[in-house]
């Protein structure tokens, strides 16, 4: 071992105890999106796209896609929020979407939440949640729906299933990724 390595692994217990932890805070906060936030919005969401069927997209999501959703939601009333690290990293985001376009859908919207590979599992996902339907409801929203798919999305399930979102549906072999069919199971939490 040459004597560089040597005091890289071996440092004096005195250095040692100087050392900041291993186990750095688990630390965000989460505010509004911003349009110089969209990237990685983008980046976050096209990684599920080429990894996962928790997405049933197969091609990237343009930066001008994302742009024109953004701008939607925005022009509607409704949240779009962003978790950032203390470095100002974006580590996740939640927004809602009208369900469907046509007028008497108004109160009704889908949900959308996907974090960081590195950020999931540290209950991020749950303070995500609860503040994207703090905020629907202050916007007015009525009922919010989630289509989650069937198979590989048990923390999707599970999170949903925590704050009241109750199974209405189960739709078959709607989806087909990765060389195999993929259904949605849709959950429904009321607002009011
Ligand atoms: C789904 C997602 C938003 C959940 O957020 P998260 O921060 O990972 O989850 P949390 O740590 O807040 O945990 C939420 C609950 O789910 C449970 N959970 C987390 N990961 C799980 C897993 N892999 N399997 C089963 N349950 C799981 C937790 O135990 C927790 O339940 P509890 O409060 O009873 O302990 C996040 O994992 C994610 O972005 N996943 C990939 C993208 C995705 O699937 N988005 C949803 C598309 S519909």
């Amino acid at each position: 071992m040459l004597e560089e390595e040597y005091q890289a692994t071996h440092r004096p217990k005195e250095a040692q105890r100087n050392l900041p932890p291993l186990q750095v805070p688990f630390e965000y906060t989460i505010r509004d999106a911003r349009l110089q936030d969209l990237p990685d919005v983008r980046e976050i969401y096209n990684h599920y796209v080429a990894n996962s069927t928790v997405t049933f997209d197969e091609k990237p999501m343009t930066l001008r896609e994302i742009r024109s959703k953004f701008q939607h939601i925005v022009k509607l009333g409704m949240p779009f929020l962003v978790a950032e690290s203390p470095s100002e990293q974006i580590l996740g985001y939640a927004y809602v979407y009208p369900w469907k376009e046509k007028a008497a859908y108004r109160f009704t919207v889908e949900n959308s939440i996907y974090l960081r590979a590195a950020a999931t599992s540290k209950g991020l996902g749950k303070a995500l949640l609860a503040e994207l339907i703090t905020r629907s409801k202050a916007a007015g929203l009525k009922e919010m729906i989630a289509v989650i798919a069937d198979k590989g999305a048990d923390a999707s399930i599970a999170i949903h299933k925590n704050f009241g979102f109750k199974e209405i549906g189960h739709m078959g072999k709607v989806g087909y990724k990765f060389d195999r069919w993929l259904g949605t199971v849709l959950m429904q939490k009321s607002l009011k």
